[in-house]
């Protein structure tokens, strides 16, 4: 029998009723490969920002919830926004919708509400959620915080440094809509080569893993690309010490750019000689808002 969920049975409700939080927990477990209850967002936490300026969405396939997604209000000097924490998917439902669809009706509700921008955080070296948030989503990223949630404790973060990209989500512009409705051209990988984007780091396989070699921190080029592995889980699985060296090197890299200007606009897949490769495209004098 074919279990693959049909996209347009799914649902996506601003929950209501206490004990639909309830099953969140159960999605983020298995989204995240919790084994500990004390590290999931509680429902009750969640009732109260949905309260008060949040947002909780569930995606439900039939009455199984399916995902969930979870925002507070956010707000810092210069503006209002919303801060999306946690998008999560059922393992055996991702990569087949559903989190773009509990994404775009943030986007709705978010606008209704007058807000023009959501912000999350996530970690540069999940090559999936990379391009899942910059390349499908259109969010940028141009702010790079070190060991932000000190050591965690799911199967995706257990004994990584908790470094992260914010992602701003500029939901209002056309470039954003464009994305979300697959409107957007965007430049190959060849085609940034040929235009002379600048390589800013150089890696090596070894035994099927990518590994850093070296980063050029001075290049002066307006565009730049930055390799990620394609599997950080598989980068892991060869050796706890190669994940942080590739933390390490990721941080120097982008510490060092942002702090030029350059912002972090697309992520490129490219297939060579049988490998995937996943590479950062960042840009200077990129304007989010235009
Ligand atoms: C990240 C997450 C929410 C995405 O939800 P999803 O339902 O799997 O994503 P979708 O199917 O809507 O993805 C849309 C696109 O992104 C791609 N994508 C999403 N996750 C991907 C991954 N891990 N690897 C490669 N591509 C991915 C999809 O293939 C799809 O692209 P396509 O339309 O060109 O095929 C989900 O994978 C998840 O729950 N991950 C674990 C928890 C997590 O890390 N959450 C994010 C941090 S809060």
């Amino acid at each position: 029998m074919n279990m693959r969920p049909n996209r347009s049975r799914i649902r996506i409700v601003r929950l209501g009723d206490p004990r639909e939080y309830l099953r969140t927990e159960l999605v983020q477990r298995d989204a995240w490969g919790i084994e500990q209850a004390d590290i999931v967002i509680p429902f009750h936490m969640m009732i109260a920002a949905q309260h008060h300026g949040g947002l909780v969405l569930g995606a439900y396939d039939g009455r199984k919830m399916v995902g969930c997604l979870f925002g507070i209000a956010g707000r810092d000097k210069k503006r209002q926004f919303h801060y999306s924490h946690i998008t999560g998917v059922l393992r055996a439902y991702q990569k087949r919708g559903v989190g773009l669809l509990l994404k775009k009706r943030q986007r709705d509700l978010v606008l209704k509400e007058g807000i023009d921008l959501v912000k999350w955080t996530f970690d540069p070296l999940q090559a999936g959620n990379a391009y899942f948030n910059i390349r499908k989503l259109g969010a940028i990223a141009r702010e790079y915080h070190r060991d932000l949630y000190g050591r965690m404790p799911d199967s995706l973060n257990k004994f990584m440094i908790s470094d992260r990209f914010e992602a701003e989500w500029w939901i209002r512009t056309r470039r954003v809509n464009n994305m979300l409705h697959g409107k957007k051209k965007h430049l190959s990988l060849s085609q940034l080569k040929a235009g002379e984007a600048g390589l800013i780091n150089e890696t090596d396989l070894e035994d099927g893993v990518r590994r850093p070699v070296k980063s050029n921190l001075n290049l002066n080029e307006d565009r730049l690309l930055f390799e990620i592995p394609s599997s950080i889980e598989k980068v892991k699985v060869r050796g706890l010490d190669l994940a942080r060296k590739w933390t390490l090197h990721n941080r120097r890299a982008f510490e060092n750019y942002f702090g030029k200007k350059y912002i972090v606009t697309d992520v490129l897949l490219d297939r060579e000689d049988d490998e995937n490769r996943i590479y950062y495209l960042l840009e200077r004098g990129f304007r989010p808002l235009a």
